[in-house]
């Protein structure tokens, strides 16, 4: 169903609020999600992005009832995963000539999900644009590396609108569609929650990008990604914050991780947490088992701390599996700057320590001397060190 966005500028989406996960099973949806599609009506008709081929039958259906299939003069495809370019063969059957404007890269990515079909692909780089009649124009800005080698936006003249795709987006289903009727509280959890867990890693090209954007010097009225709410009410601010979380972003947080067997492990992560507390009032501290606790929000937590304490009981010369994989996640999102420290118990071998430092070694973090290692549960004067690690971890 269009919507309109502003002028001729309509929203041509959809809005998943049944989603609960994306990436396979990596990413967990907690407030809906939402594919954005756009559709330009000046002198040429444009399209911009697709939807996930299970609502792609629905999709094409809508652009056929609305405007006619033959009316669209030109399709932008920002990206090519599948979220976006999922509906886009069904599209291609019914128009087969109508020119794709994307990167190289994304060539690759759709010819590679979809097969060689003849598209007619007109490739584009950072500042090629295409007349669209009335005065206006796109502009495309290659956007490499947010998230994707193919990823590009497309910029509006005349109406001042970035299409950014998936830079600037959140899984968060908006009913009003812009960030002024959204719910600010979700609406921001759910930004740093998709920066956090897929942006993160590109931190690097953010920073560059959002410079080589600002040097353009193109009026933004409305930024439109592909996921969430259209950014209308100040939308530089979401450009802001992009350009704090990209730089070794932290607060003034503590997060304590763990998995435990005989709840030994589980009784030095509360000690941890309450040493940081005592020593620094106002530090924020949280403790999850990440066993239970859902792992991209503890993601989200690792993203906002200046420091994380680790820890797991020895199994079988080895960690459990769970803090195992949660450290191999912390590593994949390429945190920077912050520092950690490793605990755990142990019935003989009692390795889960040294094996914690390496890991969180490995995984770019600044490991602290202090530690905590405890044969069967631990003592007091073991937990009376949860004080010295609490401090270097605040130091
Ligand atoms: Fe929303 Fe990279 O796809």
């Amino acid at each position: 169903m269009k919507r309109e966005i502003k002028g001729n500028v309509s929203w041509v989406g959809y809005v998943d609020w049944e989603l609960q996960k994306f990436h396979g099973d990596d990413y967990s949806i907690m407030n809906g999600s939402s594919q954005n599609a756009y559709l330009i009506e000046e002198e040429k008709t444009v399209l911009i992005d697709t939807v996930w081929t299970p609502h792609g039958n629905e999709f094409v259906n809508n652009l056929r009832e609305e405007i006619g299939l033959d009316k669209i003069d030109v399709i932008v495809m920002n990206h090519g995963e599948a979220d976006h370019s999922g509906a886009l063969p069904e599209l291609m059957r019914e128009i087969p000539d109508t020119p794709i404007y994307c990167t190289a890269n994304a060539v690759k990515s759709l010819e590679g999900q979809y097969g060689k079909n003849g598209w007619n692909f007109k490739t584009v780089k950072t500042g090629d644009s295409v007349d669209i009649g009335n005065g206006k124009k796109l502009i495309f800005v290659e956007m490499k590396m947010l998230h994707w080698p193919d990823s590009m936006a497309t910029y509006l003249t005349g109406d001042n609108v970035l299409f950014s795709n998936d830079a600037f987006g959140q899984h968060f289903a908006a009913g009003g569609l812009f960030n002024d009727t959204a719910d600010r509280c979700l609406l921001e959890k759910e930004a740093m929650k998709y920066y956090a867990n897929i942006l993160n890693p590109f931190s690097s090209f953010v920073t560059r990008k959002l410079d080589e954007i600002n040097s353009l010097g193109l009026p933004i009225d409305i930024i439109a990604p592909s996921h969430g709410v259209i950014w209308r009410e100040d939308p530089l601010s979401i450009v802001g914050k992009y350009a704090e979380w990209a730089d070794e972003y932290q607060e003034d947080q503590v997060t304590v991780i763990y998995d435990t067997m005989w709840e030994g492990t589980a009784a030095i992560a509360h000690e941890i947490a309450g040493a940081v507390s005592r020593i620094s009032p106002g530090t924020e501290v949280k403790v999850f088992n990440c066993s239970k606790a859902d792992k991209n929000e503890i993601m989200t937590e690792v993203f906002k701390s200046k420091a994380v304490a680790v820890g797991s009981p020895t199994v079988g010369n080895d960690i459990l599996t769970s803090v195992s994989s949660t450290v191999h996640f912390m590593k994949s999102l390429k945190f920077q700057n912050k520092k950690a420290a490793a605990f755990g118990c142990y019935g003989w071998s009692g390795e889960s320590v040294k094996i914690l430092k390496e890991k969180l070694t490995d995984a770019g973090f600044r490991v602290v001397d202090e530690s905590i290692r405890s044969m069967w549960k631990p003592n007091d004067e073991e937990l009376a060190s949860a004080e010295s690690l609490a401090k270097a971890l605040l130091s």
